[in-house]
């Protein structure tokens, strides 16, 4: 494997598997891989004749300092988790390197991001779409896997390639969970055990709401959900949304065919976790 430090090192990689006709499949990530990350890495692996990936805790998609500070690293195991699953190249640059002392871009997209994270988190969105579009221009891969655990984040994505014209195929893959049924994430090493033991509780309270989607309105569903969490007090809901899976917007009455996905976000013992379920 390939262990790539500067957009140099990357760019010339890039070109001899570019000279070679080779596919290439890219999965961005900020490191502290764990199997969530790691169905992305096998099904890129699958797909492309050459699998990249990056590993860079980016700093102008954070909007809460602290939350920066507190981002778990991990780069050793991570390097060795990527050598198993058969990563022809890592990207793993600083962020002096990525940004270069050049102004950050400020990206637009429009009622996507007034919605749910891009809400809660100013200026989130514009930071995730600085490393992506970067990547995209350094690697110009065939395809790039993004996971459905950050729905909000692949709609962003695809609007991003149009605004770009880039002709990068998202790939969208299904949520990885643990055998208890909570999703994957770097931020569950934060919960202690105790909330370990409650977190499974989010995918739960779902799937029940899931298992009575034809018998309730979609407000019912709503306040069905809210009301579980309610019930916990190691719980504190911040949002529960019912949205259309393009447009992200707020769905009151469903119309025919149309897809909805409902998304969350929740605090439990000071750890912030999202999830998602699609009931059509
Ligand atoms: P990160 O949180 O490291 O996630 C990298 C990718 O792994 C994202 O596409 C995310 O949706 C996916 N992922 C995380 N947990 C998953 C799970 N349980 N199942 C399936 N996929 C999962 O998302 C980011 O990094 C950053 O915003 C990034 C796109 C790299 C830009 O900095």
């Amino acid at each position: 494997m390939n262990i790539c430090r500067t957009i140099n090192q990357l760019t010339q990689a890039v070109n001899e598997f570019k000279q070679q006709n080779k596919t290439i499949g890219l999965v961005p990530t900020m490191g502290a891989l764990h199997e969530g990350h790691k169905s992305l890495f096998e099904r890129a692996r699958k797909e492309n004749d050459i699998f990249i990936a990056s590993v860079f805790v980016n700093p102008v998609q954070f909007n809460n300092p602290e939350d920066l500070e507190k981002y778990p690293r991990s780069e050793e195991q991570d390097l060795q988790m990527l050598e198993t699953c058969g990563c022809d190249a890592v990207f793993v640059p600083s962020a002096e390197e990525v940004y270069q002392g050049q102004e950050v871009e400020t990206w637009h997209f429009g009622q996507l991001e007034q919605v749910m994270e891009g809400k809660q988190r100013p200026g989130h969105f514009s930071g995730v779409a600085n490393i992506v579009s970067r990547l995209f221009k350094w690697i110009m891969p065939d395809r790039a896997y993004f996971g459905e655990k950050d729905f909000q984040q692949i709609a962003i994505i695809r609007d991003m390639v149009s605004q770009m014209q880039s002709p990068v195929e998202i790939v969208a893959c299904p949520i990885y969970r643990e055998s208890d049924g909570l999703a994957a994430s770097s931020r569950n090493r934060r919960l202690s055990p105790q909330a370990r033991l409650m977190a499974p509780k989010i995918h739960y309270i779902l799937t029940k709401s899931f298992e009575q989607k034809d018998a309730l309105s979609l407000s019912q569903i709503k306040s069905f959900v809210e009301h579980e969490f309610d019930k916990y007090k190691d719980f504190e809901l911040e949002y529960f949304l019912l949205v259309d899976d393009k447009t992200l917007q707020p769905v009151r009455q469903r119309s025919v065919n149309q897809g909805i996905v409902g998304c969350l976000a929740v605090w439990l013992d000071g750890v912030r976790l999202i999830d998602i379920q699609r009931y059509w």
